[in-house]
């Protein structure tokens, strides 16, 4: 099955925890914060206090998605504030095997975020230390943006390559994750959807509603082996 997790940046950040507890209840299964710096992507989101503020409204696993510049430096901030899932963007650190060992040594399940144009590369020299890898399916920056196709490939080959190496990495997949592009990336061998405002968030049957909706579709699908 795939895991469903809720990118928070599209919630209505004054009602976040309302959102949180409709969204519990609606057996999602992490919840997706989006964290941006205003230099690696040229938007700003949230920090760590919205996080901690939140930390205890839900038992489900808080998942933070860097997207800013030396990521490295605020690795034991994150994991401080109640992350239990981290992702560094291999674009935004020269010392890439470093911070991710890092990551892996303080105990959070450790991820690895691409951008489109990004290669899996690294993964030869990485692929033992990463948890999941965050394939992103748009440019990183913004919430309704369109589904870049050529990201299916990439997943297809990633798949292969942790299929070829034995490895257990988790795929997670980021960016206009909807109901016409959820089958396409479950059949590529997409386990971790990010859902935003393509399937979740802004729609006009309501959060709960969707929520539910929602599960009962991915539910139905099989994620390639
Ligand atoms: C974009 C973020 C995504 C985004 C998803 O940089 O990483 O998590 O919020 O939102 P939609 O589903 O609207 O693309
Ligand atoms: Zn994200």
């Amino acid at each position: 099955m795939a895991e469903i997790g809720p990118s928070l940046m599209c919630s209505d950040l004054g009602a976040l925890r309302e959102d949180i507890n409709i969204l519990h209840e609606g057996n999602v299964d992490f919840f997706h914060f989006d964290i941006m710096d205003g230099h690696f992507v040229p938007n700003y989101t949230m920090g760590t206090d919205m996080i901690k503020s939140v930390r205890y409204d839900t038992n489900l696993p808080f998942d933070a998605h860097l997207m800013i510049e030396y990521p490295e430096r605020y690795i034991d901030t994150f994991v401080e504030c109640g992350c239990d899932m981290i992702s560094v963007h291999e674009e935004a650190t020269p010392h890439l095997h470093r911070t991710l060992q890092h990551m892996k040594s303080t105990g959070v399940q450790t991820g690895l975020a691409l951008n489109p144009s990004t290669s899996l590369n690294s993964l030869e020299y990485v692929g033992d230390i990463v948890d999941y890898v965050v394939i992103m399916t748009v440019n990183p920056g913004f919430a309704g943006q369109t589904f870049i196709s050529s990201t299916l490939n990439k997943i297809d080959n990633l798949k292969h390559f942790i299929n070829s190496n034995n490895l257990q990495i988790k795929i997670q997949v980021d960016g206009n994750i909807s109901y016409d592009t959820i089958p396409e990336v479950m059949k590529k061998g997409a386990n971790m959807l990010v859902c935003g405002t393509s399937c979740l968030f802004r729609q006009p049957k309501g959060l709960q509603q969707a929520a539910a909706d929602l599960r009962q579709f991915t539910d139905r699908m099989k994620v390639k082996q």
